[in-house]
């Protein structure tokens, strides 16, 4: 009955590590979940607050299907500051979270069989979203010695004829590694050489960073003429704790914009018109709670870096941004797991006997496309951080 497009499928493995470890919370284990990509913290208040005054004064309504005139020009503006580049409302397109405009985009950019290079490790749903948009997913791997980065020398030999796109991620889910305005110069370059491919920027994580810096380093900080062939997408979830809410939007040419545009009108309609005045409460006064959290989610990477710093067998990588610590685990593979007594040979299965004997849910690499390595989201209590470093040492001990 379903078609090659249902039938080739899978859930998003994020998604189904957690919904395993609510499964065994449910069962009334003591599972500390490090899986899903979303602060633990409560949407800030101001926006919450306007959401309520949104259902108050019953705007309740569909809205232009590429979000309130409002929002669009807020986004336009902050947007433009940030990045040194002008935007104008009519360069926004609203819509359901970063996710659904980044398959938005892709759908409106990609004709069969374009390629679209994606840097490993990555953020899982990006190359799901390339097929279902009727393109080929082409990996560049990104190794360690790069902090897992791209690199003018990997991307210029991944460029063929047929490659459409690149998205780039930064700081990065899964790795939390952002790249430096001198790594920008370099890929810009290289995309300057190659004016047939469009750049997609996933900025989601670009405020939650580590330094004092207001964002991320931006390839249009130091290339702003590559603005005509760059899409921006970002949105409310991470930044403002408002991952329930769906929010979030792209920045782009008219040739892009405005077609995505249309496919919103066709397939969603406008997104809940009380989650886009929230957003736009969230952007015109979130700011102070904004450095708050900040300062909140560098304590807990420090914390937890620093619980799980000598536990045999791991090797940490110290993120600049986002809120995963990506552990290189690749000497865990092989041994024996004395209590399970069974050997583990990957990823899957080490993340899978810290689930099953140690009660921590955590993704591993292979998901990423980065096989020996595990994501471990970190935006949790401080009593979880320290409870699941517990239960990493208890690991180890079993394995060494
Ligand atoms: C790299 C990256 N991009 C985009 C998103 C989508 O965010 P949302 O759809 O909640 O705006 C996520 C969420 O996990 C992400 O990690």
């Amino acid at each position: 009955m379903i078609s090659k497009r249902a039938k080739a499928l899978k859930p998003s493995p994020t998604l189904a590590m957690a919904n395993r470890a609510r499964e065994l919370q449910a069962a009334g284990k003591d599972v500390v979940s490090l899986t899903v990509g979303e602060p633990d913290w409560a949407t800030f208040k101001v926006a919450s607050d306007a959401g309520i005054e949104a259902i108050q004064k019953g705007f309740t309504k569909y809205t232009a299907a590429h979000g309130i005139i409002e929002l669009r020009q807020e986004v336009a503006k902050q947007t433009s500051a940030q990045m040194g580049v002008s935007y104008s409302a009519n360069d926004v397109v609203v819509g359901c979270g970063a996710k659904y405009i980044l398959y938005s985009v892709l759908m409106m950019i990609l004709d069969s069989d374009e390629e679209v290079l994606i840097p490993a490790p990555y953020w899982v749903s990006y190359p799901v979203m390339v097929e279902l948009a009727g393109g080929v997913p082409k990996f560049i791997d990104c190794p360690a010695e790069t902090n897992f980065k791209l690199t003018a020398k990997l991307l210029s030999a991944a460029i063929t004829p047929k490659t459409k796109a690149l998205i780039l991620c930064s700081p990065s889910n899964p790795t939390g590694m952002q790249y430096s305005r001198e790594e920008l110069s370099e890929l810009a370059q290289v995309l300057k050489n190659n004016p047939q491919v469009v750049l997609i920027s996933d900025d989601i994580y670009n405020r939650l960073i580590f330094s004092e810096a207001a964002l991320s380093p931006h390839i249009l900080h130091v290339a702003p003429e590559l603005k005509e062939r760059t899409i921006l997408v970002n949105g409310v979830s991470k930044t403002y704790s408002m991952t329930g809410w769906r929010v979030g939007w792209a920045l782009g040419p008219q040739a892009v914009i405005k077609p995505a545009a249309d496919f919103l009108s066709q397939t969603t309609s406008s997104i809940s018109s009380i989650s886009q005045k929230a957003a736009l409460a969230a952007l015109l006064n979130g700011e102070p709670e904004l450095l708050a959290v900040r300062k909140k989610l560098a304590a807990k990477k420090d914390q937890f870096y620093a619980s799980l710093s000598g536990v045999k067998g791991l090797k940490l990588n110290a993120p600049d941004g986002a809120f995963y610590l990506w552990i290189d685990v690749r000497e865990c593979l092989g041994r024996t797991h004395k209590k399970a007594n069974r050997v583990i040979k990957n990823s899957s299965e080490l993340a899978e006997v810290l689930l099953t004997d140690h009660l921590v849910a955590t993704v591993p690499g292979s998901e990423f496309g980065a096989e020996g390595y595990l994501r471990l989201s970190f935006a949790t209590s401080q009593e979880n951080l320290a409870k699941a470093a517990q239960r990493f040492q208890d690991l180890s001990a079993q394995l060494f």
